[in-house]
């Protein structure tokens, strides 16, 4: 029995632990209560009773030992791994900070922006809470215009007049009757449509309004300038065709479409097999509309255009579903991080 305990005591003094993991085995080896140290405190029952006083005093030491070496290791075990040199290295890189990034329509207004300051338009702004004059009479529409009905407006409750901007086209009104011409504004903004929420559909979008007013301003100008942008935006091959159309404060009316963005024309799903896409309606401000705001219509003419950013950011970027835009999945946003 005493040469089991100082065997025991050989072993347990040379025990070595490289986790704290593996002392806590060595802790359940010897100590527990199925341990070896407990099977030797059966095993001292049936020690004569005049050794019980030496092997006694054996086993208690014995039982020291274990205790002092097991926690002596898990503490090394503990500090080992919190200081351990070898896996701290200084000259790693940093965990990458995420950074946010602008949003698509943002991304995309920015770059419609650009294209036209380039060109000598400068940004003007309205509110979106409007009142019928900007958005409609001042524009030309008849106080039964079917296309009140066709822009489907929010009204303000408490207010028939005051509305939900459904168009950009309000921020025209607001500029001609405050600034002579020449005018060339570049108006982005967000615009309101009552409509039931789809893919296809939204209760809100956004346009951006472009208006030039000078002396000899022609419907030629307007188609140059239109094509430069289409250019400018879907790249250099883009051709343009003109449709005629109807606006209420244009005549000539236009609706514009580019060669498909995917096909270049020859047709696919995008383009529903035309090779065209429709992009934008334009056309030559009504004289009414200019008289309307102040301005002369027999000195002055002017053009004016306006485009929605969803469906162009929807051609650029391929996006299915017209919700992705204000849902802000970060899945999606981050879609964009590296975009301009
Ligand atoms: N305001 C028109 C719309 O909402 C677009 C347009 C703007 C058409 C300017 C012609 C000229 O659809």
């Amino acid at each position: 029995m005493i040469e089991k305990i100082h065997h025991l005591m050989q072993e347990i003094a040379n025990l070595e632990a490289k986790s704290a993991q593996e002392a806590e085995i060595l802790r359940i080896k010897y100590l527990s209560k199925k341990g070896e140290i407990s099977q030797l405190m059966n095993d001292f029952r049936s020690v004569p009773a005049e050794l019980k006083k030496e092997v006694g005093m054996k086993i208690n030491e014995l039982k020291t030992l274990a205790h002092e070496k097991i926690n002596a290791l898990k503490e090394n075990a503990d500090t080992a791994s919190s200081t351990d040199e070898a896996s701290l290295d200084l000259t790693r890189t940093p965990y990458p900070t995420p950074l946010g990034s602008r949003h698509p329509l943002t991304i995309v207004k920015n770059e419609i922006v650009d294209i036209f300051s380039r060109l000598g338009f400068t940004l003007a702004e309205g509110p979106e809470v409007e009142d019928d004059w900007h958005v409609y009479s001042s524009l030309n529409f008849a106080d039964d215009h079917p296309a009140r009905d066709m822009q489907d407006t929010f009204f303000v409750e408490t207010h028939p007049d005051i509305i939900l901007r459904s168009h950009t086209s309000s921020v025209q009104s607001r500029v001609m009757e405050t600034t002579q011409p020449p005018i060339r504004i570049l108006c982005p903004g967000r615009v309101y449509r009552n409509e039931a929420v789809s893919a296809r559909a939204h209760c809100f979008f956004h346009q951006v309004e472009g208006l030039y007013i000078d002396k000899n301003v022609s419907f030629t100008d307007l188609k140059q300038v239109l094509l430069l942008f289409a250019q400018e935006l879907f790249g250099p091959d883009t051709k343009i065709r003109l449709r005629p159309s109807y606006f209420p404060f244009t005549e000539p009316s236009a609706e514009m479409d580019v060669s498909c963005t995917i096909c270049g024309g020859k047709g696919c799903s995008m383009c529903k097999g035309s090779g065209w896409l429709e992009i934008l309606g334009c056309g030559m401000v009504d004289p009414a509309v200019l008289e309307a705001n102040g301005i002369d219509s027999n000195v002055y003419t002017g053009y004016a255009f306006g485009m929605g950013i969803e469906r162009i950011t929807n051609l650029k970027y391929q996006v299915k579903d017209l919700r992705m835009f204000s849902e802000n999945d970060v899945r999606f946003l981050d879609e964009f991080v590296s975009a301009r």
